[in-house]
């Protein structure tokens, strides 16, 4: 059921002088970055008053969320499980919805009638790894969710292809088609013409939203819906941060708040990376989702008094308490380059006591469990890396869900999007293209041959090629 209260607590004491003294800023510091972070949420704003700018929108659209469960609703009962064709924003998106409202390792289980059906996200075309998962799925019982905003990606063609032709030849062409739903443009592409001329189930992306952004239209709806998790909670929570992020005064508003001081511990503190750090296996993809996003919108080339400047940070995304046992002595002790954003839950749901009986031979050496939770000891090393990296006075933003509902990943998921929106404007881009990405997909069409790319493909071969002294 749907509530009207915030599910998610942002915690910045640690990002200002409040919480790591001279290592952040100081209340007067910070009344001085309301100006530009009131520009950029003015900058954002007027682009999204142009129609630039679909994202915020998005949790709006309840017609299409709707559309989105009854598509899952109506579709043939047998088909348990449903794969994602896509890569980037097309499947990072959808894969953390999954990994953070579904259940666990219910892949695994054997199939029953009223289970939840599965999903699964290649993203890749690692040929070892796609052709073990379609080895393993029953094509009787599987959907493909093509998903492409341009419609002519690569990768995704290639996976389709591979596909279509798997189903034409097992199921026959008509047949085939009831295992296809496409997500693209509503006009353009390639993907888009196949579903018209193929008669095949297909949804739209808005031409305003890019693939990184688009985890609240059906690129992330619809495999949401199909695996049955509640799509309408995800838009309230989404919504709900929206409208705190849209609020002019930056000490209320978290999102503008939280892109403000990342980018002021990078430009002025010399802190460029920024580590999500998951406490809650569920949540690890979000953060997977975020480092695309934060990655791809801010790291950009950019021209400052005639000059060429490149900048963006650099985002990592790390698991507690595994990376404590990998990753924290270099964030303790090592540069203090470093940002960390700490995600935790309140409300686990399932909480597995330790015993105290058995190991009776270590009994003192392990009493100090008995009788805990598990997850009281993963909150337990929650806190304790997020004390020990405050009193060396390094940087930490506590994000914390009240329970990992649908309602909490909503507003996560757009606390993070309208942070990245207006960090954009802060660092003098625009966070919404990615004209490097489409450099290398075109030099990929010229390797692969294709027409059209046959300047390019000249242009690469008069690159240096591999000097003898340097090939061991
Ligand atoms: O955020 C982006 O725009 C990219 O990561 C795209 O999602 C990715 O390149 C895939 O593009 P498309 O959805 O057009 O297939």
């Amino acid at each position: 059921m749907s509530t009207s209260q915030n599910q998610l607590v942002i915690d910045v004491t640690a990002l200002t002088a409040s919480g790591i003294g001279d290592a952040g800023p100081d209340a007067a510091t910070l009344a001085m970055l309301a100006e530009p972070a009131r520009r950029a949420l003015d900058t954002t704003l007027d682009r999204r008053s142009r129609g630039e700018i679909g994202f915020l929108d998005l949790p709006d659209d309840r017609a299409t969320a709707r559309a989105c469960m009854d598509y899952a609703r109506n579709l043939d009962a047998d088909i348990d499980t449903v794969v994602v064709l896509g890569i980037g924003g097309s499947s990072l998106g959808p894969r953390a919805l999954y990994s953070a409202l579904a259940r666990p390792f219910d892949q695994l289980a054997p199939r029953s009638p009223g289970m939840p059906r599965r999903l699964f996200f290649p993203d890749n075309i690692d040929p070892v790894t796609f052709a073990a998962l379609l080895d393993r799925v029953s094509l009787d019982k599987t959907l493909w969710n093509v998903v492409t905003k341009s419609g002519g990606t690569a990768e995704t063609a290639a996976q389709l292809l591979v596909v279509m032709d798997r189903l034409e030849k097992h199921l026959g062409a008509e047949r085939a088609k009831r295992h296809v739903v496409c997500t693209t443009d509503p006009a353009k592409g390639a993907l888009r013409a196949t579903a018209k001329a193929r008669g095949l189930a297909a949804f739209d992306i808005p031409p305003n939203v890019g693939g990184r952004f688009s985890v609240l239209s059906p690129v992330g709806l619809l495999p949401a819906a199909l695996a049955g998790l509640d799509v309408m909670g995800l838009l309230d929570g989404a919504r709900r941060m929206r409208d705190r992020a849209l609020v002019p005064d930056l000490a209320k508003n978290p999102a503008l708040l939280l892109a403000t001081l990342l980018h002021h511990h990078h430009l002025t503190r010399g802190r460029p990376i920024h580590v999500m750090m998951s406490y809650v296996d569920g949540l690890y993809d979000t953060a997977d989702w975020f480092r695309q996003l934060w990655a791809e919108s801010l790291g950009k080339e950019k021209a400052t008094d005639g000059r060429t400047v490149n900048v963006g940070p650099t985002p990592v995304a790390a698991r507690g308490a595994t990376d404590q046992h990998s990753q924290l002595q270099l964030y303790a002790e090592g540069p203090d380059d470093k940002v960390f954003l700490m995600l935790g839950t309140k409300h686990r749901g399932v909480e597995l006591t330790m015993p105290g009986g058995p190991l009776a031979e270590s009994q003192a050496e392990y009493s100090y469990l008995a009788g805990r939770g598990m997850g009281e000891l993963l909150d337990a090393e929650l806190l304790g890396t997020t004390s020990s990296l405050i009193r060396r006075k390094r940087p930490v933003a506590q994000l914390a869900l009240e329970r990992v509902s649908a309602e909490a990943v909503g507003e996560l998921l757009m606390l993070l999007e309208a942070a990245t929106a207006l960090a954009g404007p802060l660092y003098g881009v625009d966070p919404f293209d990615q004209p490097g990405v489409e450099e290398a997909k075109r030099l990929a069409f010229a390797a692969l041959g294709r027409p059209g790319y046959e300047e390019l493909r000249t242009e690469m071969d008069k690159a240096p090629g591999p000097d003898p002294a340097y090939v061991l």
